[in-house]
């Protein structure tokens, strides 16, 4: 990338600075895909000198290449409610534009806990940073204050984008009127991942496997997201979001996407964003009354002695859950999700189970219970295997499973690019493809906000589990009623 830019990271203490983007901006300057003059502005409450916010990262700082990528990092102390540390933001900004002698492009990148979004937002309107450089210096000789000039600027906003439907949508109407569409980057770091775009690619690459890509030959979809951790440092924030809202809302239905939806009309922004929004639109949303039936609530033993957690909290940290996807293509093929924290380990994987046709020629010869299926390992471990049917090496005709493996390591000599450095090229590129539009957003809130309202009428407490276990035994139950098993 050419052009200079300055990144404000508010929350530039929190977790998300510390353990991805500072680390991820870190190597992209390694691999030489930084431009020379770029700046990262950390905008924390924390009384922090530029050198102390360089020596807060204390994993990189031994790091070869450490003290020169320190040099492009510099702190402006601010409360996120509070005008005071923004005007001071503003000296810092115009000093950088000066320092370069052009507007320097600013990327605004929310990474604090989301109760702040509306009131950054709400100052960086007010103060005009959200306008970009600003009339101390004009970018276009005579041009007036204009839209134009909001190119110089773009926001960024992590997830969870809102706590259910109504507070998203208030959040996308404050967003809207300080920003323009293409200048807005909704953060899910799933679509950054190389498994997640290798699977469009594998499927509408690949002409093999689009004619069996329906309801006619897939008996039904597992997707397991797993953790060995638990909530470690971050009870504070996720006791107050549970796991539904942290990763079912947003890396759940991305990956529920990727296997269900139509070929985008063509591989551009819009194409692919209007197949992924169509499919979320689709999925059928779990009504009230059948949530205790298809959805299971767990929370692990001990949980609620973990750090900055409730005594009494009812947070659920496991979610198993029976959904449909009403399209042409996928009605009437269950898709079982499992999510949760302090699982066996650590594991995300979608299988795509092929409905079984052994039995009509072979039943006495050992038919295994399930024949094909296709797993996209998105971590760890990155790759795809199919599992077909084969004949056993003998005299005697004996059937059994095996696997044909594509591993990433294996092949390519890497697991592939890291999300979110994949994330930060494309908003430094300005490319939206990889981001959620507003209609993907709202649509994956509809659904799971019927969840929370089942579960708030319900009132009863999550499922126990024990550390270490697949969740509660509820969740073997909603698949094996079925007559299916987790694979
Ligand atoms: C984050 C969630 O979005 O994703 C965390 O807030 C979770 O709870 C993390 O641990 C997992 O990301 P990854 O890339 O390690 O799978």
């Amino acid at each position: 990338m050419q052009s200079s830019f300055v990144m404000v990271i508010f929350g530039a203490t929190g977790d998300l600075a510390q353990n991805k983007l500072i680390p991820s901006l870190f190597s992209l300057f390694k691999q030489k895909q930084l431009p020379t003059d770029f700046f990262i502005v950390g905008f924390s409450r924390r009384e922090l000198s530029d050198s102390d916010f360089g020596s807060y990262f204390k994993a990189l700082q031994d790091k070869e290449g450490w003290n020169e990528f320190a040099k492009h990092l510099s702190y402006q102390k601010g409360s996120f409610d509070d005008i005071s540390g923004y005007s001071e933001l503003i000296d810092k900004l115009k000093k950088l534009d000066d320092k370069i002698g052009a507007c320097v492009t600013r990327f605004f990148y929310l990474a604090t806990p989301p109760d702040h979004y509306q009131n950054i937002l709400k100052f960086l309107r007010e103060t005009k940073l959200s306008e970009g450089c600003g009339p101390h210096f004009a970018p276009l000789s005579g041009a007036s204050r204009s839209k134009q000039e909001s190119k110089w600027t773009r926001i960024i906003i992590e997830k969870p984008f809102g706590k259910d439907l109504e507070t998203a949508k208030a959040l996308d109407m404050k967003l809207s009127e300080v920003f323009e569409e293409k200048q807005i980057f909704r953060v899910d770091h799933y679509l950054g991942k190389e498994t997640m775009q290798n699977i469009i690619a594998f499927r509408f690459a690949n002409g093999i496997f689009e004619p069996v890509w329906n309801k006619n030959f897939i008996d039904h979809v597992q997707i397991t997201w797993a953790e060995e951790q638990g909530v470690k440092e971050r009870g504070n924030f996720f006791d107050g979001v549970g796991l539904l809202r942290d990763v079912g809302q947003n890396h759940l239905m991305q990956l529920v996407t990727a296997v269900a939806m139509e070929s985008p009309k063509s591989f551009s922004k819009e194409g692919v964003r209007d197949a992924r929004a169509e499919v979320i639109k689709k999925i059928r949303c779990v009504e009230s009354s059948e949530v205790s039936k298809n959805i299971v609530r767990g929370q692990y033993e001990n949980y609620r002695s973990e750090k900055n957690v409730a005594k009494n909290s009812n947070t659920e940290t496991f979610v198993a859950m029976k959904i449909f996807v009403d399209t042409d293509r996928m009605a009437g093929v269950p898709f079982y999700i499992r999510m949760g924290k302090k699982m066996p380990k650590n594991l995300v994987e979608i299988s795509v189970v092929f409905i079984q046709t052994c039995h009509i020629l072979f039943k006495e010869y050992g038919c295994p219970e399930i024949g094909n299926v296709l797993v996209f390992r998105i971590q760890p471990d990155e790759g795809i295997n199919l599992r077909v049917i084969a004949k056993k090496p003998g005299a005697k005709l004996s059937l059994g499973t095996v696997n044909m493996n594509f591993s990433y390591e294996d092949q390519f000599r890497t697991n592939g690019a890291d999300a979110y450095e994949k994330v930060l090229l494309d908003i430094f590129a300005g490319d939206q493809m990889l981001f959620n539009r507003s209609d993907e957003l709202e649509s994956s809130w509809e659904f799971i906000t019927k969840i929370l309202k089942g579960w708030a009428n319900l009132g009863v407490e999550p499922l126990k589990y024990k550390a270490g276990t697949w969740g509660p035994e509820e969740a073997e139950a909603l698949i094996e009623k079925d007559g299916r098993k987790w694979i």
